[in-house]
């Protein structure tokens, strides 16, 4: 069983490391009730603006590569790639134009986003782009938010097109509509526009998809395949309730495989939004999951969503496509990991990170603009972290395995700080630590470029291991937006195209002893995250 204790107070001033007066945090060998439920495998998966597609994935003729690269490296971590869904504003504003010779035609019209197009076609080869990943499932978001001639149309003409893209292995689940309650400002529905409206428009459109379904794909209309993720609503707040949209019937055809939602921990423009404020604060991510949390709870209690994990197919750090100098930073790699292991230990089963193409807080920028340089960026890192923390077991590699996952959140005393413990079929497999104190390498004078840690003891009952291995996170500072290693790897494009470099500045192998009373102690770098194995 898992029995917290305080630590007592940080010391810090003039001491170069922190030491503390530490009382070890007790880490059961057995996974405790207070555990999340087993994640989805694959956890880490990744949600991509549909408008941006076609640069991340890239076509038959050009495929993205390095893309591809970054999504092997996670699933040598976590034993299956990312699920990838196709969505996002863009996808209810997208139209099928059958005589686009390209993938697809954007304009930008600045007065509505300067991040994405507004007026979108896209033609037959945009359906290219779901062929470029091998071994990859998807998710199409199909276009909710025109209705009318003009949007019945496009329904009807792109579910061959995606069915056909899709099938043979490659369909995770179908999506209609993105953020449908915030449809009443924006694409467009009248102010009465309600949870019954929505669940009756969605109902009858689905039924439309099922019947195209069956003429263009019909070994797709299975109870296995054809599955939706929905209610895909912004938040819990906006111009629809999610509680009362499963109340007035989303589910009625039983078609619901996963329950998302979206999350952002904040605005880009928000004032007083800072990293040390905002990202790299535990307690600011549980008041952000909290409302999840809650109703998870609520549709458990009322037995709506029976058997339909609850998932965040869209998160990511700040809205409005994140913030530059915070997003873009390794300090929200940092946040990336504490968010990501929080969620999972409340039982939300899988988070997909939201890309775009020169998004601030993208994992990584597929191709070269003249807005930002191709690349891995910061958050990728997190990712990394995440799915070595999620490993599955030894059978991994099947992704229909049924080693559980869970986690658990150990409780730390300050919120610039966060434990976890990774049990694998409920036995105690890893613990990681973020120690979310800023250090901010920009503002270090030369001569007290000393980096401060802190230290974290855990007792470990019960376990035979006489030693852990130690895996770190680790970048100059908080504000570092390149010089990332996991473990002493770099995933740079600049050295092999994303694919895994061992950098020789950064020290690997490191070893714990655990002494004869189960207790380890490590030292974690201001800024930093580390990871003990007990293989
Ligand atoms: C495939 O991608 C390349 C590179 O972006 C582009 O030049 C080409 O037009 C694309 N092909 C189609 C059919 O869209
Ligand atoms: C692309 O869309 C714009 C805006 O709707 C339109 O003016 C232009 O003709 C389109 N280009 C092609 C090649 O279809
Ligand atoms: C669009 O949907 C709304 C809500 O269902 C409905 O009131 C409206 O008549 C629809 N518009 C068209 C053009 O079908
Ligand atoms: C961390 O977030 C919480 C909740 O949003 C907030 O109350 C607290 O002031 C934040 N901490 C700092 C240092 O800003
Ligand atoms: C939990 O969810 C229910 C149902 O949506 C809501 O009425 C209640 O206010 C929520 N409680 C909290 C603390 O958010
Ligand atoms: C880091 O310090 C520099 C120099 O004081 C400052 O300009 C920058 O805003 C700081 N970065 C962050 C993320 O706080
Ligand atoms: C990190 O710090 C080292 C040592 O001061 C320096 O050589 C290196 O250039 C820094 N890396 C980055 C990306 O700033
Ligand atoms: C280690 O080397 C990498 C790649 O050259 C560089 O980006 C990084 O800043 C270096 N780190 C340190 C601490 O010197």
């Amino acid at each position: 069983m898992l029995v917290p204790l305080l630590l007592g107070a940080t010391t810090v001033v003039a001491a170069l490391v922190v030491e503390r007066e530490v009382s070890p945090i007790e880490v059961g060998k057995d996974a405790p009730e207070n555990a999340g439920a087993a994640v989805l495998h694959p956890f880490v998966s990744f949600s991509i603006e549909f408008s941006s597609f076609p640069d991340f994935a890239g076509n038959l003729s050009e495929p993205n590569d390095f893309s591809n690269q970054l999504l092997e490296n996670l699933a040598d971590l976590q034993g299956v790639k990312p699920y990838i869904r196709v969505g996002g504003n863009t996808q209810d504003l997208a139209l099928y134009d059958p005589n686009l010779k390209t993938s697809i035609n954007g304009t930008v019209v600045p007065s509505l986003s300067t991040d994405y197009p507004s007026i979108i076609y896209i033609g037959d080869s945009y359906f290219e782009s779901y062929a470029t990943w091998p071994g990859t499932k998807f998710s199409h978001g199909f276009n909710l938010g025109k209705n009318g001639t003009t949007g019945m149309k496009t329904l009807l003409a792109t579910v061959p097109l995606a069915c056909r893209a899709l099938k043979d292995g490659k369909l995770a689940y179908w999506e209609l509509g993105n953020e449908p309650d915030l449809f009443v400002d924006y694409p467009a529905r009248p102010a009465d526009w309600n949870e019954k409206s929505y669940v009756d428009e969605w109902l009858s459109k689905t039924r439309i998809i099922k019947r195209q379904l069956q003429k263009s794909c019909p070994e797709l209309v299975t109870e296995k395949d054809y599955r939706y993720i929905a209610p895909s609503f912004a938040g819990l707040t906006n111009s629809l309730d999610p509680l009362k949209t499963w109340q007035a019937g989303l589910n009625d055809d039983r078609n619901i495989g996963l329950n998302s939602m979206h999350n952002y921990i904040g605005g880009a423009d928000e004032p007083g939004v800072t990293l040390a404020r905002t990202l790299m604060n535990h307690t600011s991510t549980v008041h952000s999951v909290a409302q999840h949390v809650n109703l998870s709870r609520v549709l458990n209690e009322q037995d709506l969503a029976r058997d339909v994990p609850y998932i965040l197919g869209e998160t990511n750090s700040l809205y409005h496509q994140g913030k530059p100098g915070l997003s873009n930073s390794f300090g929200a790699a940092l946040w990336g990991v504490d968010f990501n292991l929080y969620c999972a230990s409340q039982s939300i089963r899988r988070t997909h990170m939201h890309q775009g193409t020169n998004y601030r807080y993208a994992s990584w920028q597929p191709v070269q603009t003249n807005k930002a340089t191709i690349g891995t960026k910061a958050p990728y890192y997190g990712n990394i972290m995440v799915a070595a923390m999620l490993k599955g077991g030894d059978d991994s590699e099947n992704e229909d395995d049924n080693s559980q996952v869970q986690v658990v959140n150990l409780p730390m005393p300050h919120e610039t700080e966060a434990a976890y413990a990774a049990y694998v079929d409920g036995n105690l497999a890893r613990i990681a630590v973020i120690n979310m104190q800023e250090y901010n390498c920009t503002n270090i004078e030369e001569s007290s470029s000393h980096r401060p840690s802190a230290s974290y003891a855990f007792r470990l009952s019960d376990i035979s291991a006489r030693s852990l291995s130690v895996q770190r996170l680790m970048a100059n500072g908080s504000d570092a937006i390149t010089g990332i290693s996991w473990d002493g790897w770099s995933y740079n494009y600049e050295l092999e195209r994303g694919a895994p470099v061992r950098l020789a500045n950064v020290t690997i192998g490191e070893k714990l002893d655990v002494d004869s009373r189960g207790e380890v102690e490590v030292k974690v770098p201001y800024s930093s995250a580390v990871i003990l194995s007990l293989d």
